[in-house]
């Protein structure tokens, strides 16, 4: 009986990390939708639609994937989400379909913006 309790608790604290990944994933999602992200974002990479255009921003996975592990990127995206980018110096020209992001601030606090960016560079393709 002792064996079989030990191991129901290693179990568990195995399985923790995973459901704390899951609730903090719904909890992403939940506060990307509220804010407005999705009309523009998806979070994976999806295939052009029949007309044949991109989406009109990046896939976060793509977003992870160009600047997840570079010092300072979440600072500087926190800034783009909140600030908006710059049509005139776009850093997904040709991938995506918007020239620029609107400025967000309006929409998401800067802590919300920060904890948000924070997950999608951790996102894996
Ligand atoms: C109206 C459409 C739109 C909305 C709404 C929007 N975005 Fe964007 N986003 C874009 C476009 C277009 C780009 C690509 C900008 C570029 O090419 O430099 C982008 C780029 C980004 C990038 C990468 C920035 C870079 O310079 O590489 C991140 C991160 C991002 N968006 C996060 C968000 C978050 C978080 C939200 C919600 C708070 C959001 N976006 C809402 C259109 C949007």
């Amino acid at each position: 009986m002792k064996q079989v309790m030990m191991i129901t608790a290693v179990a568990l604290l195995i399985a923790a990390p995973a459901y704390a990944d899951l609730a903090q994933d719904e909890a992403m999602k939940a506060l990307a939708s509220k804010s407005g992200c999705n009309t523009c974002h998806g979070i994976e990479a999806a295939k052009p639609g029949p007309d044949g255009l991109a989406p009109i921003g990046p896939a976060w996975v793509d977003v992870a994937g160009q600047y997840a592990g570079k010092p300072g990127a979440s600072e500087f995206l926190t800034r783009i989400v909140l600030e908006g980018s710059n049509p005139y110096s776009s850093h997904w020209k040709g991938k995506v379909s918007g020239l620029a992001m609107p400025p967000n601030a309006v929409a998401i606090t800067e802590a919300d913006a920060r904890a948000l960016v924070h997950w999608i560079l951790a996102l894996k393709k």
